[in-house]
């Protein structure tokens, strides 16, 4: 410990200084935007993939997007070429090994994740903290898997994470009140403002937009109303940034499907979790969304077309 760690632990506040490096595993959607917004708030930051491309798709997207932030003066020309210097991308899980906080952002399949997590229990050194992006599963679940659920909580950023003001800080039952405040100093530290959820299905916000999303389709499926009018109405009449439609070609149907899916299964009798058809006859016809040029919508990069 340096004199400032020693002034900070009497302070109560040592765990803030530990996340020196961060570990970012999925540099997709979410995880470039994870790792970008880690890199420039100062941390050294490794992401992982497990193809090289995926790392050269991922670091296309966030010098693009740094590029974005210089052109409108929000970023200088000086601190986004440090912060990309700072992201060392690796097809290598071992390079994880020394992080002090590992936010994982991969496809939202608990199996999937929890496999990672015990991977991540023999690998990562014992002070590491581990965090889930996920959008709607169980941040315990992944804990207990990691072998270390004291030291597991949920930093749930927003899509897209560059421009989203906020993250949600979920503390499971077995997460260390330590861990927590650190998790949220980090969340602070890359700007933006946390608010604490419970390890509860969609946490605060997905529990209320996600079955919003869902039972637009349902109006789309009942026939009561295009997409392209629901979206019309939210955006004019309500003042919503985006409609549900568009929102969800943003986010990913895949994704939003998975969600669905993922708590359906755990509570049938819940009808606002049902999978509604148009959503499960996109996914089957392979239009994800924006990223995969059509959704309800289709996209030319990065606008409606
Ligand atoms: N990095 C840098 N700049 C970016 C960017 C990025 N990732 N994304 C967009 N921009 C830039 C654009 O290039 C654009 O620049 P110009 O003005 O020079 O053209 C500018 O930001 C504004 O973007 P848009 O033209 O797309 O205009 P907008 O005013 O609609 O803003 C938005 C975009 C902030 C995304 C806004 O539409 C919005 O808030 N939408 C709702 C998003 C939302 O609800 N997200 C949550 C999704 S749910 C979730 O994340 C949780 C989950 O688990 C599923
Ligand atoms: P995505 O499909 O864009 O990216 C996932 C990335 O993970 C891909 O690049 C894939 O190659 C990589 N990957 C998959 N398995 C891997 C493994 N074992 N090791 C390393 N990399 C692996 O998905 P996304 O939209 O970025 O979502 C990631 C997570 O964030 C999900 O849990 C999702 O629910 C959550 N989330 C998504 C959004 C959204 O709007 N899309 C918002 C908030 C949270």
């Amino acid at each position: 410990m340096n004199d400032l760690d020693v002034s900070l632990f009497y302070l109560g506040i040592e765990e803030d200084m530990t996340i020196q490096t961060v570990g970012v595993i999925g540099c997709g959607l979410m995880g470039h935007g994870i790792a970008q917004v880690s890199a420039v708030a100062g941390h050294r930051v490794v992401v992982c993939e497990e193809e090289q491309e995926a790392i050269d798709r991922g670091m296309g997207r966030i010098r693009k997007s740094l590029d974005k932030l210089v052109e409108k003066e929000k970023v200088s020309a000086e601190d986004a070429q440090a912060a990309l210097g700072r992201i060392q991308g690796t097809v290598q899980f071992d390079d994880l090994a020394d992080c002090d906080l590992v936010v994982e952002a991969i496809i939202e399949d608990l199996e999937i994740k929890k496999t990672l997590f015990a991977k991540l229990g023999e690998t990562c050194k014992p002070e590491t903290i581990f965090a889930s992006n996920t959008s709607s599963f169980s941040v315990g679940d992944m804990g207990k898997a990691s072998g270390r659920p004291e030291r597991m909580v949920g930093l749930h950023f927003f899509n897209p994470v560059q421009l989203m003001k906020l993250v949600e800080v979920v503390k499971t039952a077995e997460t260390s009140d330590e861990v927590f405040a650190s998790a949220k100093a980090f969340g602070e530290a890359t700007g933006k403002v946390p608010v604490a959820a419970n390890d509860t299905p969609g946490f605060v916000v997905n529990r209320l937009l996600v079955p919003y999303m869902a039972d637009a389709m349902r109006m789309v499926d009942r026939g009561d109303a295009t997409p392209a009018d629901i979206d019309a109405g939210m955006t004019l009449g309500c003042g919503y940034p985006m409609g549900p439609f568009k929102l969800t070609d943003y986010v990913g149907l895949d994704t939003t499907l998975s969600i669905l899916e993922g708590w359906h299964a755990a509570d049938p009798e819940n009808v606002l979790f049902e999978p509604p058809a148009i959503l499960k006859q996109l996914v089957a016809e392979g239009k994800l969304g924006r990223k995969t040029g059509e959704g309800f919508y289709k996209w030319d990069g990065d606008k409606v077309a």
